[in-house]
Protein backbone atom coordinates (compact mmCIF):
# COMPACT_ATOMS: atom_id res chain seq x y z
CA UNK A 1 0.00 0.00 0.00
CA UNK A 2 2.77 2.35 -0.35
CA UNK A 3 1.17 3.75 -3.79
CA UNK A 4 -1.59 5.15 -4.17
CA UNK A 5 -4.61 2.85 -5.26
CA UNK A 6 -7.59 4.19 -4.84
CA UNK A 7 -10.44 3.41 -7.08
CA UNK A 8 -12.89 6.35 -6.32
CA UNK A 9 -12.13 10.20 -5.86
CA UNK A 10 -15.21 11.20 -4.03
CA UNK A 11 -18.49 9.73 -2.19
CA UNK A 12 -20.31 8.87 -4.94
CA UNK A 13 -17.18 7.13 -6.05
CA UNK A 14 -16.92 5.27 -3.11
CA UNK A 15 -20.21 4.21 -3.00
CA UNK A 16 -20.16 2.77 -6.60
CA UNK A 17 -16.55 0.69 -5.55
CA UNK A 18 -18.88 -0.41 -1.91
CA UNK A 19 -21.71 -1.46 -4.14
CA UNK A 20 -19.36 -3.52 -6.91
CA UNK A 21 -17.75 -5.63 -4.11
CA UNK A 22 -21.35 -6.19 -2.95
CA UNK A 23 -20.81 -4.36 0.37
CA UNK A 24 -23.63 -1.52 0.22
CA UNK A 25 -27.37 -2.14 0.83
CA UNK A 26 -30.80 0.63 -0.49
CA UNK A 27 -32.94 0.81 1.81
CA UNK A 28 -36.09 2.87 0.63
CA UNK A 29 -38.44 4.41 2.91
CA UNK A 30 -37.19 4.32 6.09
CA UNK A 31 -38.21 7.29 8.62
CA UNK A 32 -35.60 10.03 9.54
CA UNK A 33 -37.07 9.63 13.04
CA UNK A 34 -35.30 6.88 14.65
CA UNK A 35 -35.74 4.28 12.06
CA UNK A 36 -32.88 4.97 9.88
CA UNK A 37 -30.28 4.93 13.42
CA UNK A 38 -31.83 1.68 14.38
CA UNK A 39 -32.07 0.03 11.12
CA UNK A 40 -27.85 1.23 11.42
CA UNK A 41 -27.83 -0.32 15.04
CA UNK A 42 -29.16 -3.72 13.72
CA UNK A 43 -27.99 -4.41 10.81
CA UNK A 44 -24.40 -3.85 11.60
CA UNK A 45 -24.89 -6.50 14.01
CA UNK A 46 -25.89 -9.11 11.36
CA UNK A 47 -24.41 -7.65 8.75
CA UNK A 48 -21.30 -5.27 7.15
CA UNK A 49 -22.73 -4.10 4.35
CA UNK A 50 -23.03 0.29 3.98
CA UNK A 51 -26.10 1.21 3.97
CA UNK A 52 -27.76 3.62 1.63
CA UNK A 53 -31.34 5.21 2.89
CA UNK A 54 -33.51 6.58 0.13
CA UNK A 55 -37.19 7.56 -0.08
CA UNK A 56 -36.67 9.00 3.68
CA UNK A 57 -40.29 9.91 4.11
CA UNK A 58 -41.00 13.85 4.05
CA UNK A 59 -38.07 14.57 1.63
CA UNK A 60 -37.68 14.47 -1.79
CA UNK A 61 -36.34 11.21 -3.76
CA UNK A 62 -33.04 11.24 -3.81
CA UNK A 63 -32.08 13.48 -0.97
CA UNK A 64 -30.41 10.31 0.88
CA UNK A 65 -28.52 9.51 4.15
CA UNK A 66 -25.65 6.80 4.68
CA UNK A 67 -24.24 4.88 7.08
CA UNK A 68 -22.70 2.07 8.56
CA UNK A 69 -19.95 2.75 5.74
CA UNK A 70 -16.71 1.86 6.77
CA UNK A 71 -17.60 -0.93 9.41
CA UNK A 72 -16.83 -3.90 6.97
CA UNK A 73 -12.76 -4.68 6.52
CA UNK A 74 -13.49 -4.61 2.78
CA UNK A 75 -14.59 -0.64 2.68
CA UNK A 76 -12.82 0.37 5.17
CA UNK A 77 -9.98 -0.96 2.97
CA UNK A 78 -11.58 0.63 -0.28
CA UNK A 79 -10.91 4.32 2.04
CA UNK A 80 -7.48 3.07 2.48
CA UNK A 81 -6.63 2.15 -1.15
CA UNK A 82 -5.57 -1.38 0.70
CA UNK A 83 -5.57 -4.83 -0.90
CA UNK A 84 -8.53 -6.87 -0.08
CA UNK A 85 -7.73 -9.61 1.53
CA UNK A 86 -4.93 -8.43 4.09
CA UNK A 87 -6.47 -9.44 8.14
CA UNK A 88 -6.73 -6.54 10.36
CA UNK A 89 -3.41 -5.99 11.68
CA UNK A 90 -2.07 -6.40 8.49
CA UNK A 91 -4.44 -4.06 7.37
CA UNK A 92 -2.66 -1.43 10.26
CA UNK A 93 0.39 -2.29 9.01
CA UNK A 94 -0.06 -1.23 5.77
CA UNK A 95 -1.28 1.96 6.33
CA UNK A 96 1.29 3.02 8.63
CA UNK A 97 3.50 2.49 5.79
CA UNK A 98 1.10 4.70 3.50
CA UNK A 99 1.32 7.40 6.41
CA UNK A 100 5.35 6.91 6.30
CA UNK A 101 5.51 8.04 2.63
CA UNK A 102 2.71 10.54 2.54
CA UNK A 103 3.73 14.49 1.64
CA UNK A 104 0.91 16.92 1.77
CA UNK A 105 -0.70 18.32 -1.56
CA UNK A 106 -1.98 21.59 -1.25
CA UNK A 107 -5.57 22.17 -2.31
CA UNK A 108 -6.54 23.55 -5.54
CA UNK A 109 -9.77 26.24 -5.59
CA UNK A 110 -11.53 24.95 -9.14
CA UNK A 111 -13.89 27.54 -9.06
CA UNK A 112 -17.00 25.39 -9.24
CA UNK A 113 -17.81 21.70 -8.93
CA UNK A 114 -20.89 19.55 -8.40
CA UNK A 115 -21.29 21.29 -5.11
CA UNK A 116 -22.20 24.29 -6.61
CA UNK A 117 -25.04 23.01 -8.23
CA UNK A 118 -27.90 24.60 -5.59
CA UNK A 119 -26.98 27.23 -3.80
CA UNK A 120 -29.58 28.06 -1.37
CA UNK A 121 -29.15 31.78 0.56
CA UNK A 122 -31.88 33.74 3.01
CA UNK A 123 -34.86 31.71 4.10
CA UNK A 124 -33.87 29.51 0.98
CA UNK A 125 -31.34 28.34 3.12
CA UNK A 126 -32.98 25.76 6.33
CA UNK A 127 -31.58 23.04 7.39
CA UNK A 128 -34.77 21.41 7.72
CA UNK A 129 -34.89 20.74 3.63
CA UNK A 130 -32.57 17.78 4.38
CA UNK A 131 -33.21 14.64 6.26
CA UNK A 132 -30.96 14.59 9.64
CA UNK A 133 -31.57 11.46 11.00
CA UNK A 134 -32.62 11.14 14.88
CA UNK A 135 -29.83 8.45 15.27
CA UNK A 136 -30.57 6.88 19.10
CA UNK A 137 -33.96 7.56 20.51
CA UNK A 138 -33.00 10.06 23.21
CA UNK A 139 -31.12 12.23 21.56
CA UNK A 140 -31.69 15.54 21.86
CA UNK A 141 -32.39 15.96 18.16
CA UNK A 142 -31.42 15.74 14.79
CA UNK A 143 -27.69 15.38 13.88
CA UNK A 144 -26.59 16.45 10.47
CA UNK A 145 -23.25 16.59 11.42
CA UNK A 146 -21.87 13.46 12.64
CA UNK A 147 -19.47 12.55 9.35
CA UNK A 148 -18.70 15.63 8.34
CA UNK A 149 -15.68 17.68 8.35
CA UNK A 150 -16.04 21.64 9.53
CA UNK A 151 -14.14 24.20 7.31
CA UNK A 152 -12.37 26.75 10.15
CA UNK A 153 -9.48 29.53 9.23
CA UNK A 154 -7.20 30.73 11.18
CA UNK A 155 -7.38 34.38 11.74
CA UNK A 156 -3.65 35.03 12.21
CA UNK A 157 -1.77 33.39 9.74
CA UNK A 158 -4.77 32.37 7.71
CA UNK A 159 -4.51 28.48 7.56
CA UNK A 160 -7.16 26.51 7.65
CA UNK A 161 -8.26 23.76 9.88
CA UNK A 162 -10.63 20.69 9.34
CA UNK A 163 -11.78 18.62 11.92
CA UNK A 164 -14.93 16.83 12.58
CA UNK A 165 -17.17 17.52 15.43
CA UNK A 166 -20.82 16.64 15.64
CA UNK A 167 -23.15 18.93 15.28
CA UNK A 168 -27.30 19.52 16.07
CA UNK A 169 -29.95 21.25 14.05
CA UNK A 170 -31.66 23.60 16.70
CA UNK A 171 -33.83 25.09 14.22
CA UNK A 172 -34.24 26.09 10.79
CA UNK A 173 -31.42 28.33 10.45
CA UNK A 174 -29.17 27.07 13.39
CA UNK A 175 -27.19 24.21 14.13
CA UNK A 176 -24.48 23.38 17.51
CA UNK A 177 -20.57 23.36 16.23
CA UNK A 178 -19.47 20.72 18.94
CA UNK A 179 -15.64 21.09 19.11
CA UNK A 180 -13.98 20.25 22.31
CA UNK A 181 -11.53 22.00 24.25
CA UNK A 182 -8.03 21.70 22.74
CA UNK A 183 -9.40 21.26 18.91
CA UNK A 184 -7.97 23.51 16.87
CA UNK A 185 -11.79 24.83 15.80
CA UNK A 186 -12.56 25.86 19.33
CA UNK A 187 -8.57 27.62 19.65
CA UNK A 188 -10.06 29.56 16.43
CA UNK A 189 -13.16 30.06 17.55
CA UNK A 190 -11.35 32.11 20.76
CA UNK A 191 -9.41 34.17 18.68
CA UNK A 192 -12.30 35.74 16.47
CA UNK A 193 -14.10 36.53 19.93
CA UNK A 194 -11.41 37.99 21.33
CA UNK A 195 -11.66 40.78 19.01
CA UNK A 196 -15.14 40.93 19.11
CA UNK A 197 -15.78 39.31 15.22
CA UNK A 198 -17.73 36.13 14.13
CA UNK A 199 -16.48 33.46 13.56
CA UNK A 200 -16.78 31.89 9.66
CA UNK A 201 -17.79 28.05 9.79
CA UNK A 202 -18.34 26.19 7.11
CA UNK A 203 -19.63 22.16 7.36
CA UNK A 204 -19.26 19.60 5.11
CA UNK A 205 -21.74 16.66 5.05
CA UNK A 206 -20.96 14.49 2.60
CA UNK A 207 -17.31 13.92 1.08
CA UNK A 208 -14.36 11.91 -0.20
CA UNK A 209 -14.16 9.34 2.73
CA UNK A 210 -10.22 10.41 2.79
CA UNK A 211 -11.08 13.79 3.87
CA UNK A 212 -13.64 12.62 6.72
CA UNK A 213 -10.94 10.34 7.23
CA UNK A 214 -7.99 13.21 7.61
CA UNK A 215 -10.60 15.77 9.38
CA UNK A 216 -11.76 13.23 11.93
CA UNK A 217 -8.17 11.74 13.14
CA UNK A 218 -5.40 14.07 14.25
CA UNK A 219 -2.71 13.13 11.63
CA UNK A 220 -2.13 17.30 11.14
CA UNK A 221 -1.24 19.31 13.44
CA UNK A 222 -1.32 23.19 14.18
CA UNK A 223 -0.71 25.04 10.88
CA UNK A 224 -1.65 21.83 8.83
CA UNK A 225 -4.41 21.02 6.41
CA UNK A 226 -6.33 18.07 6.55
CA UNK A 227 -6.96 19.11 3.02
CA UNK A 228 -3.61 18.75 2.04
CA UNK A 229 -2.76 15.57 4.28
CA UNK A 230 -5.63 14.07 2.40
CA UNK A 231 -4.08 15.09 -1.14
CA UNK A 232 -1.24 13.46 -0.39
CA UNK A 233 -2.64 10.43 0.67
CA UNK A 234 -4.55 10.14 -2.26
CA UNK A 235 -1.30 11.69 -5.00
CA UNK A 236 -3.51 14.17 -6.33
CA UNK A 237 -4.84 17.85 -4.53
CA UNK A 238 -7.97 17.96 -3.10
CA UNK A 239 -10.09 20.19 -5.60
CA UNK A 240 -12.14 22.96 -3.56
CA UNK A 241 -14.39 25.66 -4.26
CA UNK A 242 -15.10 28.67 -2.51
CA UNK A 243 -17.50 29.01 -0.04
CA UNK A 244 -20.66 30.91 -1.12
CA UNK A 245 -21.01 33.04 1.93
CA UNK A 246 -17.63 32.48 4.31
CA UNK A 247 -15.44 32.51 1.18
CA UNK A 248 -13.64 28.95 2.96
CA UNK A 249 -12.67 26.62 0.62
CA UNK A 250 -14.94 23.44 0.96
CA UNK A 251 -14.51 20.22 -1.50
CA UNK A 252 -15.94 20.76 -5.15
CA UNK A 253 -17.58 17.33 -4.83
CA UNK A 254 -18.63 17.51 -1.15
CA UNK A 255 -22.74 16.99 -1.12
CA UNK A 256 -24.02 19.66 1.32
CA UNK A 257 -21.99 22.09 2.85
CA UNK A 258 -23.68 24.67 5.54
CA UNK A 259 -22.21 27.88 6.33
CA UNK A 260 -22.46 30.14 9.04
CA UNK A 261 -21.07 32.34 11.56
CA UNK A 262 -20.84 31.77 15.62
CA UNK A 263 -21.47 35.46 17.09
CA UNK A 264 -19.19 36.53 19.48
CA UNK A 265 -20.28 37.67 22.46
CA UNK A 266 -22.61 38.45 24.00
CA UNK A 267 -24.73 37.21 21.08
CA UNK A 268 -23.00 33.94 21.48
CA UNK A 269 -25.49 31.47 22.21
CA UNK A 270 -23.98 28.53 23.90
CA UNK A 271 -26.38 25.31 24.65
CA UNK A 272 -26.19 21.81 25.52
CA UNK A 273 -26.22 19.83 22.32
CA UNK A 274 -27.17 16.34 23.81
CA UNK A 275 -27.75 13.88 24.87
CA UNK A 276 -26.02 12.15 22.04
CA UNK A 277 -25.65 8.14 22.10
CA UNK A 278 -22.35 7.55 22.03
CA UNK A 279 -19.46 4.97 21.60
CA UNK A 280 -19.50 4.41 25.36
CA UNK A 281 -23.17 3.17 25.12
CA UNK A 282 -24.36 6.13 27.20
CA UNK A 283 -25.71 9.46 25.99
CA UNK A 284 -23.09 12.22 26.52
CA UNK A 285 -23.63 15.94 26.41
CA UNK A 286 -21.42 19.00 26.02
CA UNK A 287 -22.12 22.89 25.59
CA UNK A 288 -21.17 23.94 22.84
CA UNK A 289 -21.93 27.11 20.53
CA UNK A 290 -25.06 27.74 18.10
CA UNK A 291 -23.85 28.56 14.52
CA UNK A 292 -26.14 31.20 12.47
CA UNK A 293 -26.41 29.69 8.84
CA UNK A 294 -26.13 32.36 6.24
CA UNK A 295 -26.11 29.81 3.10
CA UNK A 296 -25.89 26.39 2.29
CA UNK A 297 -24.45 24.85 -0.82
CA UNK A 298 -25.40 21.00 -2.22
CA UNK A 299 -25.39 18.45 -5.14
CA UNK A 300 -28.25 17.56 -6.84
CA UNK A 301 -29.29 14.90 -4.91
CA UNK A 302 -27.29 14.86 -2.19
CA UNK A 303 -26.02 12.14 0.25
CA UNK A 304 -25.14 13.00 4.05
CA UNK A 305 -22.60 10.42 5.47
CA UNK A 306 -23.85 9.62 8.81
CA UNK A 307 -21.25 8.48 11.15
CA UNK A 308 -22.79 8.01 14.41
CA UNK A 309 -21.48 6.49 17.47
CA UNK A 310 -23.60 2.56 17.42
CA UNK A 311 -22.65 -0.26 19.41
CA UNK A 312 -21.99 -2.42 16.82
CA UNK A 313 -19.80 0.09 15.38
CA UNK A 314 -16.62 -0.69 16.80
CA UNK A 315 -13.44 0.05 16.19
CA UNK A 316 -15.28 3.49 15.24
CA UNK A 317 -15.62 4.78 12.70
CA UNK A 318 -13.90 2.60 10.62
CA UNK A 319 -13.03 -1.62 10.64
CA UNK A 320 -9.22 -1.23 12.08
CA UNK A 321 -8.62 1.76 14.19
CA UNK A 322 -6.70 4.25 11.65
CA UNK A 323 -5.26 6.15 14.16
CA UNK A 324 -3.24 2.75 15.44
CA UNK A 325 -0.82 2.96 12.30
CA UNK A 326 0.26 6.47 13.63
CA UNK A 327 1.28 4.88 16.65
CA UNK A 328 3.39 2.27 15.11
CA UNK A 329 5.33 4.80 13.22
CA UNK A 330 6.02 6.47 16.52
CA UNK A 331 7.05 3.42 18.31
CA UNK A 332 9.69 2.30 15.34
CA UNK A 333 10.25 5.94 15.49
CA UNK A 334 11.54 5.95 19.07
CA UNK A 335 13.99 2.66 18.12
CA UNK A 336 11.48 0.33 20.19
CA UNK A 337 12.19 -3.27 17.53
CA UNK A 338 10.09 -5.70 17.73
CA UNK A 339 6.86 -4.01 17.75
CA UNK A 340 4.23 -6.83 15.94
CA UNK A 341 1.06 -5.13 16.21
CA UNK A 342 -0.49 -1.58 17.60
CA UNK A 343 -4.74 -1.57 18.00
CA UNK A 344 -6.73 0.64 19.71
CA UNK A 345 -9.85 -1.07 21.73
CA UNK A 346 -10.75 -4.42 23.74
CA UNK A 347 -13.64 -5.81 22.19
CA UNK A 348 -16.35 -3.20 22.09
CA UNK A 349 -14.39 -1.00 24.77
CA UNK A 350 -13.19 1.96 22.11
CA UNK A 351 -10.49 3.66 22.18
CA UNK A 352 -9.32 3.80 26.07
CA UNK A 353 -7.46 0.96 25.52
CA UNK A 354 -4.57 0.68 23.41
CA UNK A 355 -2.90 -2.61 22.95
CA UNK A 356 0.95 -2.84 21.55
CA UNK A 357 2.59 -6.55 20.89
CA UNK A 358 6.10 -7.26 21.18
CA UNK A 359 8.85 -9.80 20.70
CA UNK A 360 11.20 -9.02 23.62
CA UNK A 361 14.59 -9.07 23.26
CA UNK A 362 15.79 -7.20 26.33
CA UNK A 363 13.99 -6.56 29.93
CA UNK A 364 12.70 -3.37 29.91
CA UNK A 365 11.39 -3.37 26.11
CA UNK A 366 7.27 -3.47 26.79
CA UNK A 367 7.73 -0.47 29.53
CA UNK A 368 9.68 1.54 27.03
CA UNK A 369 7.04 0.70 23.99
CA UNK A 370 4.11 1.55 26.88
CA UNK A 371 5.70 5.16 27.78
CA UNK A 372 6.68 6.00 24.43
CA UNK A 373 2.82 5.21 23.02
CA UNK A 374 1.06 6.39 26.20
CA UNK A 375 2.89 10.17 25.46
CA UNK A 376 2.54 10.94 21.81
CA UNK A 377 0.00 13.02 19.91
CA UNK A 378 -1.41 10.09 18.18
CA UNK A 379 -2.60 8.57 21.11
CA UNK A 380 -4.18 12.24 22.79
CA UNK A 381 -7.85 10.77 21.37
CA UNK A 382 -7.55 7.49 23.67
CA UNK A 383 -5.39 4.71 24.75
CA UNK A 384 -5.65 5.58 28.35
CA UNK A 385 -4.98 1.88 28.97
CA UNK A 386 -1.73 0.88 27.30
CA UNK A 387 -1.06 -2.69 27.25
CA UNK A 388 1.70 -4.31 26.43
CA UNK A 389 1.45 -8.06 25.31
CA UNK A 390 3.85 -10.78 24.15
CA UNK A 391 3.49 -11.27 20.45
CA UNK A 392 1.67 -14.80 21.06
CA UNK A 393 -1.25 -12.20 22.13
CA UNK A 394 -3.90 -11.50 19.32
CA UNK A 395 -4.82 -8.25 19.89
CA UNK A 396 -7.77 -7.56 17.83
CA UNK A 397 -9.02 -10.18 20.47
CA UNK A 398 -10.52 -8.83 23.96
CA UNK A 399 -10.31 -12.54 25.03
CA UNK A 400 -6.27 -12.98 24.40
CA UNK A 401 -5.78 -9.46 25.82
CA UNK A 402 -7.64 -10.17 29.37
CA UNK A 403 -5.94 -13.16 29.53
CA UNK A 404 -2.54 -11.76 28.79
CA UNK A 405 -2.99 -9.10 31.99
CA UNK A 406 -4.29 -12.18 33.69
CA UNK A 407 -1.94 -14.50 33.67
CA UNK A 408 1.00 -12.29 32.62
CA UNK A 409 0.89 -8.82 34.46
CA UNK A 410 1.57 -8.74 38.39
CA UNK A 411 0.77 -6.12 40.56
CA UNK A 412 3.94 -4.31 39.93
CA UNK A 413 3.80 -4.15 36.48
CA UNK A 414 0.44 -1.56 35.98
CA UNK A 415 2.00 2.22 36.57
CA UNK A 416 -0.39 5.32 36.56
CA UNK A 417 0.59 8.07 35.02
CA UNK A 418 -1.31 11.34 35.95
CA UNK A 419 -1.86 14.61 34.36
CA UNK A 420 -1.29 13.23 30.90
CA UNK A 421 -2.86 15.59 27.90
CA UNK A 422 -5.63 13.95 26.34
CA UNK A 423 -8.17 15.40 23.50
CA UNK A 424 -11.23 13.64 25.02
CA UNK A 425 -13.39 14.28 27.64
CA UNK A 426 -12.95 10.78 29.10
CA UNK A 427 -10.33 8.49 30.65
CA UNK A 428 -9.76 6.22 33.59
CA UNK A 429 -11.00 7.66 37.28
CA UNK A 430 -12.49 10.57 38.33
CA UNK A 431 -10.02 13.00 37.62
CA UNK A 432 -10.43 12.66 33.84
CA UNK A 433 -11.72 16.21 33.56
CA UNK A 434 -9.30 17.93 35.10
CA UNK A 435 -9.02 21.33 33.75
CA UNK A 436 -5.79 23.62 33.36
CA UNK A 437 -4.97 27.20 32.44
CA UNK A 438 -7.32 29.19 30.32
CA UNK A 439 -8.10 27.31 27.54
CA UNK A 440 -9.03 24.24 29.71
CA UNK A 441 -7.30 22.23 28.41
CA UNK A 442 -8.39 18.42 29.19
CA UNK A 443 -6.08 16.27 31.47
CA UNK A 444 -6.39 12.53 31.76
CA UNK A 445 -4.56 9.52 33.73
CA UNK A 446 -2.81 6.83 31.47
CA UNK A 447 -2.95 3.12 33.30
CA UNK A 448 0.62 1.10 31.69
CA UNK A 449 -0.16 -2.43 31.81
CA UNK A 450 3.13 -4.45 31.08
CA UNK A 451 1.31 -7.97 30.37
CA UNK A 452 4.42 -9.42 28.96
CA UNK A 453 5.97 -12.66 30.84
CA UNK A 454 8.64 -10.83 32.29
CA UNK A 455 11.96 -10.95 30.29
CA UNK A 456 14.64 -11.84 32.62
CA UNK A 457 12.75 -15.65 33.64
CA UNK A 458 12.19 -16.14 30.10
CA UNK A 459 13.49 -19.67 30.56
CA UNK A 460 10.71 -20.68 32.72
CA UNK A 461 7.93 -19.39 30.66
CA UNK A 462 5.42 -22.01 30.70
CA UNK A 463 5.06 -23.94 27.43
CA UNK A 464 1.74 -22.78 25.63
CA UNK A 465 -1.19 -25.45 25.59
CA UNK A 466 -2.32 -24.22 22.28
CA UNK A 467 -2.21 -27.18 19.36
CA UNK A 468 0.21 -26.40 16.37
CA UNK A 469 -1.87 -24.87 14.08
CA UNK A 470 -1.13 -27.03 11.21
CA UNK A 471 -1.86 -30.63 13.00
CA UNK A 472 -4.91 -28.46 14.60
CA UNK A 473 -6.36 -27.68 10.48
CA UNK A 474 -5.53 -31.34 9.96
CA UNK A 475 -7.88 -33.03 12.88
CA UNK A 476 -10.59 -30.03 11.97
CA UNK A 477 -10.43 -31.31 8.12
CA UNK A 478 -10.46 -35.05 9.17
CA UNK A 479 -13.61 -34.68 11.45
CA UNK A 480 -15.45 -31.77 9.71
CA UNK A 481 -17.82 -33.89 7.98
CA UNK A 482 -19.29 -35.50 10.78
CA UNK A 483 -18.98 -33.01 13.75
CA UNK A 484 -19.63 -29.81 12.23
C1 LIG B 1 -16.93 10.31 13.68
C2 LIG B 1 -16.13 11.27 14.50
C3 LIG B 1 -16.79 12.18 15.32
C4 LIG B 1 -16.07 13.09 16.07
N1 LIG B 1 -16.75 14.00 16.85
C5 LIG B 1 -16.05 14.94 17.53
C6 LIG B 1 -16.75 15.97 18.26
O1 LIG B 1 -17.98 16.03 18.29
N2 LIG B 1 -16.01 16.91 18.89
C7 LIG B 1 -14.64 16.90 18.86
O2 LIG B 1 -14.01 17.79 19.44
N3 LIG B 1 -13.94 15.92 18.21
C8 LIG B 1 -14.63 14.97 17.53
N4 LIG B 1 -13.95 14.00 16.82
C9 LIG B 1 -12.48 13.97 16.86
C10 LIG B 1 -11.86 15.06 16.03
O3 LIG B 1 -12.44 15.16 14.77
C11 LIG B 1 -10.35 14.79 15.87
O4 LIG B 1 -9.75 14.86 17.15
C12 LIG B 1 -9.68 15.71 14.92
O5 LIG B 1 -8.33 15.34 14.85
C13 LIG B 1 -9.83 17.15 15.36
O6 LIG B 1 -8.78 17.90 14.82
P1 LIG B 1 -8.56 19.43 15.08
O7 LIG B 1 -8.16 19.66 16.49
O8 LIG B 1 -7.47 19.73 14.13
O9 LIG B 1 -9.82 20.10 14.71
C14 LIG B 1 -14.65 13.09 16.03
C15 LIG B 1 -13.99 12.18 15.21
C16 LIG B 1 -14.71 11.29 14.44
C17 LIG B 1 -13.98 10.33 13.55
Amino acid sequence: MTSAAFSYSDLRGWIHEAERIGKLKRVAGAHWDKEIGCISELMAERDTSALLFDEIPGYPKGFRVLSNAFIDLKTTGLVLGAAEDLSRVEMVDAWRQRLKAVTPLCSVDVGVGPVTEHVLTGPEADLLRFPAPLWHEKDAGRFLGTGCAVVTKDLDDGWVNVGTYRCRVVDHNRITVAANPGKHGTDMMRKYHAQGKPFPVAIVCGMDPLVFLSAGHPYTGSGECAYDFAGGLRGSPIEVVEGATTGLPVPASAELVIEGEIPPPPKLEMVQDGPFGEWKRSYSSGTHPVMEVKSIMHRKDPIILGVAPLKAHIPFPFSIPVMASEVWNVLEHAGIPGVTGVWFGLGLIWPVFLVISIKQSYAGQAKQAALAAASCRANTVGGMYVVVVDDDIDITNEKDVLLAVAARATIEDIQVLHGMITKAPMGPGSRRHRAAGENRQLLSNRVLIDACWPFARRDEFPVSTAFDQAYAHQVLEKWRGSLL
